[in-house]
């Protein structure tokens, strides 16, 4: 296993491109196994997670080529196997995304339980509950999801939380059911949206998405298309930051600045100079420390859960103190004790991290506990005075592309190293 080494106290300056969303290519991959023909996504990020979701669709007997340019084709028609097995699905909980377009294609599924992970429980009642109400019989045995049915029928379904994968297998079962689906409190996440656009370049008829309510007409047949996957707003976020709690001036190309509404507030809150353009964002923080922040996360359009650890270095290092509240997660603070490890005077309490600024954190050997608590602990290395080992970084490697060559690309000290 890999470490990252990183000599902090570096402001960064440059400019790099943001990669495909993970968040959009994993369900877009799994969709592709709704079509009666092969499908190739275009922008896909070259990432752990992107390869066991391969991986995935490929030991189900989907032909996978991959092209130049961060191309992938997927032919489904040659699938023989509808079963998610274990290995995979306890690397990767997206892994629940194939349950959904299995059981519509080919009326039966088997697919691992995903366990618990690092940040809560995180259960799938709602994806099961979603496919029951169409029709599907699904039991749960042995650690296994076994769902079968003849064809699926539209339904109403009122998940009772937002959940964005719940959305998205929900989505891509009604798009071949019989009738007429209606999610509501579905997910409004941009992620969705990319996925809906997907299902209706391959014939899907789609309303709604990016809205609580999606309406979707079944058809009979989706056919193979080709699809750009979104810029990565999450890594887009994590980038921003770096550049704000680094005090220097940074741009990052190829992005989506309208899913970061949420984000860019938060910033300029923070005192950050924010110049925003179509694909682009540039944060200017040339001698300037930031300002503390209160913040909540919730669904899409309010704070991401997955920008909370990277804002809990930014609150650690500003000027003043201010309470980050976790609304989505159990239990997604595990950063917390390895920054305080590193000098910062963080208190959670309950789903709240309430945090002092201090002028500068401490190099540390942290560990990496999951994927956007890994981003945290690198930024804060970034502003460390001295040196931090992050170990287990296999977590930043499920979802952020060559993060250490992009911030080299920026001046910073970073390097990978075997542990
Ligand atoms: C997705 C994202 C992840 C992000 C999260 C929240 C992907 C591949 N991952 O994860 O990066 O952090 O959204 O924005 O897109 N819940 C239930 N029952 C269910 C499903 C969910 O109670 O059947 C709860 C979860 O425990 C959690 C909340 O709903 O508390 C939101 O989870 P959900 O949106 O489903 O997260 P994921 O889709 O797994």
């Amino acid at each position: 296993m890999d470490k990252l080494l990183i000599e902090g106290g570096k402001p960064l300056e440059g400019s790099i491109r943001i990669s495909g969303a993970k968040n959009s290519v994993l369900p877009i991959l799994a969709s592709a196994l709704l079509a009666d023909s092969p499908v190739t996504i275009h922008n896909v990020p070259h990432l752990n997670d992107v390869t066991t979701m391969m991986n995935l669709l490929g030991s189900m007997g989907a032909e996978l080529t991959l092209g130049d340019k961060m191309s992938i084709e997927i032919d489904p028609t040659t699938l023989k196997d509808c079963i998610a097995p274990y290995e995979l699905v306890k690397t990767m909980r997206a892994s629940i995304l194939v349950l959904g377009p299995l059981l519509a294609r080919f009326g039966y599924a088997e697919v691992s339980l995903p366990g618990g992970c690092a940040i809560g429980s995180r259960p799938v009642n709602l994806h099961i509950e979603g496919l029951r109400a169409m029709g599907a019989e699904i039991d749960v045995e042995n650690g296994y999801i076994k769902a079968s049915c003849k064809r699926l029928k539209g339904a109403r379904i009122l998940m009772e939380t937002v959940t964005v994968t719940g959305t998205e297998n929900l989505m891509m079962a009604a798009a071949l059911a019989e009738g007429v689906s209606v999610l509501e409190n579905a997910a409004r996440e941009p992620e969705v949206v990319d996925l809906a656009k997907m299902l209706i370049k391959m014939g899907a008829h789609i309303e709604g998405a990016g809205t609580d309510t999606i309406t979707i007409e079944g058809v009979e047949k989706l056919k193979g298309t080709q699809f750009r996957v979104s810029a990565d707003r999450i890594e887009t976020g994590t980038f921003l930051v770096a550049g704000a709690i680094s005090r220097g001036k940074i741009t990052v190309k190829d992005a989506d600045p309208e899913s970061l509404e949420a984000v860019l507030n938060k910033l300029e809150q923070a005192g950050v100079d924010l110049n925003v353009g179509k694909d682009w964002i540039e944060v200017d923080m040339r001698n300037k420390r930031p300002k503390a922040i209160d913040l909540k996360t919730a669904p899409y359009p309010a704070f991401p859960t997955d920008m909370q650890a990277q804002f809990c270095v930014l609150n650690s290092v500003a000027e003043g103190a201010g309470a980050i509240t976790e609304t989505v997660f159990e239990n997604r603070f595990m950063h917390a004790q390895e920054l305080q490890r590193m000098g910062a005077d963080i208190h959670v309490e309950g789903n709240t991290a309430f945090i002092k600024g201090i002028d500068h954190l401490n190099g540390a050997p942290v560990m990496a506990t999951d994927l956007r608590a890994s981003a945290s602990l690198i930024l804060a290395g970034l502003v460390a005075v001295g040196e931090t080992n992050v170990h287990r970084i296999y977590h930043i490697d499920r979802g952020y592309e060559r993060i250490e060559e992009k911030l080299a690309q920026l001046g910073a000290r970073i390097q990978r190293l075997p542990d």
